[in-house]
């Protein structure tokens, strides 16, 4: 990948997106680029994306140290700055992996990711699990490692402590959550000396999770929808039978029909609609295009949010089995079903 960063004719202004604020007051996209790959897609391929999706119009990209990809991301942000955007006008996200939660290696992690990305700060830094537990990338869905804890709040607050010392030294401006729930949430939010500006959180039609989304807003925490599109090439692992496919709800293909687009974008509308920060996923610039523009025109009728709110499905895909803590353990565990922490 040569050549040089242009401004796409057929793009959207980065000016007509809009932007949320954060508790710090920082401005973020109403919209960001998703860069895991699920597998499927190589990290150059990512990040030929990233450059592509920064032509068109896009500026916030959601990142990960576990996705592997950074060193090959961090060079297009790098050829996208010199091909004359503002460092100030991208947003970019990174997470901390679930084996680096000790204090130094938080700290350690997010340098590390600020190499491979080619940054001195990040926008926002998240913790990307609330359980410290390792697994290997890609490994089988009942995998389990023998060493697996629960949630364990001290061990949290050590990690988030370190993410606060990140503000401190600069490195970071925003510092956030991840696949949390209420009650780990409300302890974070009592004992956090800087409190979580974003939580990035499974949303899409088929799970609207409406009452942690409410507590967030209420909090001042800014939610980031992640699998927007109900992520329908997620690794295997990560499929069950039962689960619900968002772009072929009746609902969702009948508004899609009404304004001419492909029911992930009628997805994406409703996120930004609602109020979350969608990061949806594409390397093909056919789709990620349409996903920006998803944002800027055209937006859905009261009657048809309404429509969507009702496609909610209480229905997570992302469930997290690899992190039960015990051996055969339901993974509802892990989302605090009893309204508490669920106990070891
Ligand atoms: N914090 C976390 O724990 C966490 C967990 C999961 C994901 N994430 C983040 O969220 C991002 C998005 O999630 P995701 O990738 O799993 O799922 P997703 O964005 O819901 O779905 C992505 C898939 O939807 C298809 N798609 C996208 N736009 C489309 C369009 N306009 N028309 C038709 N198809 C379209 C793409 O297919 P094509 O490939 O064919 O274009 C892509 O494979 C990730 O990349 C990652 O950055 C975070």
């Amino acid at each position: 990948m040569d050549t040089e960063f242009r401004i796409a004719a057929d793009g959207v202004d980065p000016e007509k997106v809009p932007r949320r604020v954060l508790r710090t007051g920082d401005r973020m996209p109403a919209i960001g680029l998703g860069t895991f790959g699920s597998d499927r897609y190589s990290a150059d391929e990512i990040a030929a994306a990233v450059f592509g999706a920064a032509e068109v119009g896009y500026r916030a990209f959601d990142c990960g140290a576990c996705y592997m990809n950074e060193a090959q991301v961090g060079e297009s942000l790098e050829r996208i700055q010199k091909g004359g955007v503002r460092r100030e006008d991208l947003f970019i996200t990174s997470k901390v992996w679930n084996d680096k939660h000790k204090y130094g290696d938080v700290i350690e992690s997010c340098k590390k990711s600020l190499r491979d990305l080619r940054l001195d700060f990040l926008d926002l830094y998240l913790v990307h699990w609330p359980f410290p537990n390792y697994h290997p990338p890609g490994c089988a869905e009942d995998y389990h490692n023998p060493d697996a804890r629960p949630y364990i709040h001290g061990e949290y607050m050590e990690t988030w402590s370190a993410m606060e010392r990140l503000v401190e030294l600069g490195l970071v401006r925003n510092i956030g959550t991840s696949n949390m729930t209420i009650p780990k949430m409300k302890r974070v939010l009592r004992d956090a000396k800087i409190k979580p500006a974003c939580n990035e959180m499974e949303l899409h039609p088929c799970f609207q999770q409406p009452e942690f989304f409410d507590f967030c807003v209420k909090n001042g925490i800014q939610p980031i929808g992640f699998c927007p599109i109900g992520s329908p090439k997620r690794p295997d692992r990560d499929k069950t039978p039962d689960d619900a496919v968002d772009i072929e709800q009746p609902a969702i293909q009948k508004i899609a029909r009404a304004h001419g687009v492909h029911p992930a974008v009628i997805c994406v509308k409703w996120a930004a609609q609602r109020g979350q920060i969608p990061i949806p996923f594409s390397v093909h610039r056919k789709n990620y295009l349409a996903n920006l523009r998803a944002v800027t025109e055209d937006p859905l009728t009261d009657e048809e949010m309404a429509a969507v709110r009702a496609a909610d499905r209480n229905c997570r895909l992302i469930k997290g089995q690899v992190f039960c803590w015990k051996v055969g353990q339901d993974w509802r565990d892990l989302w605090d079903p009893n309204g508490e922490i669920t106990p070891w």
